[in-house]
């Protein structure tokens, strides 16, 4: 079958590690007999640069229409120290995620044995850690009107607003992961401050009445961040909201020794993004040195979830934890002997050549 994959590689080292997820993808679908057309488009510091915006009409309608989305990274140094940019490359990427109405990011954060050593914890805590995070993506303090500065420009403010449709939707996509593991969803709010917790604590206590094979529990997010470190393997489903879903998933995703390994998924009413969890690393931009392995694993998950192609996933993600058992690894997780951006990519591309 033939699938359309827009691909939007974005800032620093999007393009690279977007090349070789192009390069494992055109393997296993030479090997499983599918076609993956890919069309390029613009977004982020790239798209401003090339188009004044950073998620110009035609990128957008080439999301539409696709059947998916593969994003590299977005973000460029010369707009952080910059407060008074109008435009950022950020905005392209929220805007694409209102448009496409991608209303949760599903961010899988297991260790790779191989790797334990690497964790910042102690191999008997990292060890065993399989979480799901899912955080909503498209509310919250990100979206919340009214945002901006009083007329003297002394005092700011951001709104955090959220609906029961937007909680209820995500809690159940939570619960339908959970069924599918160990049946144990966390609700992480801060509903002892917050009126907009107290919302999500009320509607995801009536989700859970739908799945009473679940068991909901409910943790507040100072809690929660001390409690991810301490006890990573305690957690099955993690849902959140947008911002402490954002903050908790970068914490969670170091457990497992690299952030360059994670992969994540948004998904949401019509065309799904998969995009690694690592920001543009513009340091690094342009050297081959950048872990692809986060952006591969998503083009699995991309084959997984929005195609339905498991055994195709699969193949990836073992020939991914191969690599990995062999050594094969990019500086941030061998620096004595790191191998470059292009020949893990070369690895895992040659390992679905010859073992599938
Ligand atoms: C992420 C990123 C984005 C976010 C930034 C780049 C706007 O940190 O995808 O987690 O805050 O959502
Ligand atoms: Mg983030």
């Amino acid at each position: 079958m033939e699938y359309k994959i827009a691909l939007l590689a974005g800032d620093g080292i999007g393009p690279e590690v977007v090349a070789q997820a192009l390069k494992v993808l055109n393997e296993t679908g030479n090997k499983f007999g599918h076609r993956f057309v890919f069309t390029e488009g613009l977004i982020g510091a790239a798209a401003i640069d090339h188009t004044g915006s950073p998620l110009p009409p035609e990128t957008l309608t080439l999301c539409r229409e696709s059947d998916a989305v593969l994003f590299g990274a977005i973000g460029d140094p010369r707009y952080d120290n910059d407060p008074s940019a109008r435009v950022r490359p950020e905005q392209g990427l929220l805007a694409m995620r209102r448009e496409l109405g991608l209303y949760a990011n599903v961010r899988p954060v297991r260790t790779f044995p191989a790797l334990i050593d690497k964790s910042p914890l102690k191999r008997e805590i990292a060890a065993g850690t399989d979480i799901m995070m899912i955080r909503e993506l498209t509310g919250g303090i990100y979206f919340g009107k009214p945002q901006g500065r009083s007329e003297d420009g002394n005092t700011a403010y951001d709104s955090c607003v959220y609906s029961r449709f937007e909680i209820e939707r995500v809690v159940r996509l939570a619960c339908e992961y959970a069924m599918g593991r160990q049946k144990k969803v966390t609700v992480i709010d801060k509903a002892n401050v917050l009126a907009s917790s107290r919302l999500w604590r009320e509607t995801a206590k009536s989700i859970a009445g739908e799945y009473p094979e679940i068991k909901m529990e409910f943790m507040f997010v100072d809690n929660a961040a001390m409690q991810i470190i301490q006890y990573p393997s305690s957690f099955d489903v993690l849902v959140t909201e947008n911002m402490f879903g954002d903050i908790l998933s970068d914490e969670a995703s170091v457990i497992t020794g690299s952030m360059g390994m994670m992969p994540s998924a948004s998904i949401g009413s019509a065309t799904s993004v998969f995009e690694p969890i690592h920001g543009s690393y513009p340091q690094a931009a342009g050297k081959n040195i950048a872990n692809p392995a986060g952006t591969i694993l998503s083009a699995a998950m991309m084959l997984d979830l929005a195609f339905n192609l498991k055994k195709e996933a699969e193949a990836i993600n073992e020939a991914v934890e191969r690599s990995v058992e062999a050594g094969f690894l990019t500086v941030d997780l061998d620096s004595r002997n790191p191998r470059s951006t292009s020949e893990v990519g070369d690895w895992i591309q040659k390992y679905i050549r010859n073992n599938f």
